[in-house]
């Protein structure tokens, strides 16, 4: 499974990645306008330490999306051309597939979307499953659907398990076989704690010092 960092913070990005554990970032507009720092600066210094950074087209019509997405994929060959889940992103997604442009489409929210995405050629999807969970609904069945249908049918489009609130999201995430899962830099870095390892490592550490000293 790829863990990708769901974030437009250039530091969270290089502190994470000295992990030797990051695959890649997903970052989207509300996330870049939070950081408030320049777009193209930020994700081409990400670039720098991960081979895949989501960058988000802002237009909403298909030649709009393309013209974006095209200057884009000439920043830097890590870059993957993140495209919204509307019609006019389906129309973009098949030029960027016949140009061999690297896509994520955004804001999945049902199997049928995940399966018109797939069709029109995105090498990514991004079920949104904390959005999902947030309105009641179950997001993490959102997964398991979308991987039994991807079973079936040997879809090469991998699916990205975002809008991550919490640890145990990313371990179900794994458990359904879904390709990566992009979390938040709090959530990230939750991932390496357990009770036990510091409790355990603290008594290694006395023992030791007991025969030592
Ligand atoms: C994914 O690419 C999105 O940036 C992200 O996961 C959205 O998560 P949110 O629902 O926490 O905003």
């Amino acid at each position: 499974m790829q863990l990708f960092l769901d974030t437009a913070n250039v530091d969270y990005v290089k502190e994470i990645s000295s992990w030797g554990v990051l695959d890649g970032v997903t970052t989207n507009p509300s996330l870049v306008a939070k950081e408030g720092k320049d777009f193209k600066q930020t994700v081409l210094a990400m670039c720098e330490y991960v081979p895949n950074v989501s960058a988000q087209v802002t237009a909403e019509d298909t030649d709009g999306m393309i013209k974006q997405g095209e200057e884009y994929a000439e920043w830097h060959k890590n870059i993957v051309v993140k495209v919204p889940m509307t019609t006019e992103g389906l129309k973009a997604l098949t030029h960027f597939k016949k140009k061999k442009i690297r896509t994520n489409t955004t804001l999945i929210f049902s199997v049928a979307q995940a399966i018109l995405a797939a069709k029109a050629g995105a090498t990514i999807i991004s079920p949104f499953i904390g959005r999902l969970d947030d309105q009641g609904e179950d997001g993490m069945r959102l997964i398991e659907d979308i991987m039994d249908v991807w079973t079936q049918y040997g879809f090469e489009t991998q699916v990205l398990v975002a809008s991550t609130r919490h640890p145990r999201h990313i371990v179900d995430a794994a458990r359904l076989g879904a390709h990566i899962c992009t979390i938040p830099y709090d959530v990230f870095k939750k991932l390496p704690n357990h009770t036990l390892t510091d409790v355990g490592l603290k008594k290694f550490m006395e023992d030791w010092r007991k025969v030592t000293s």
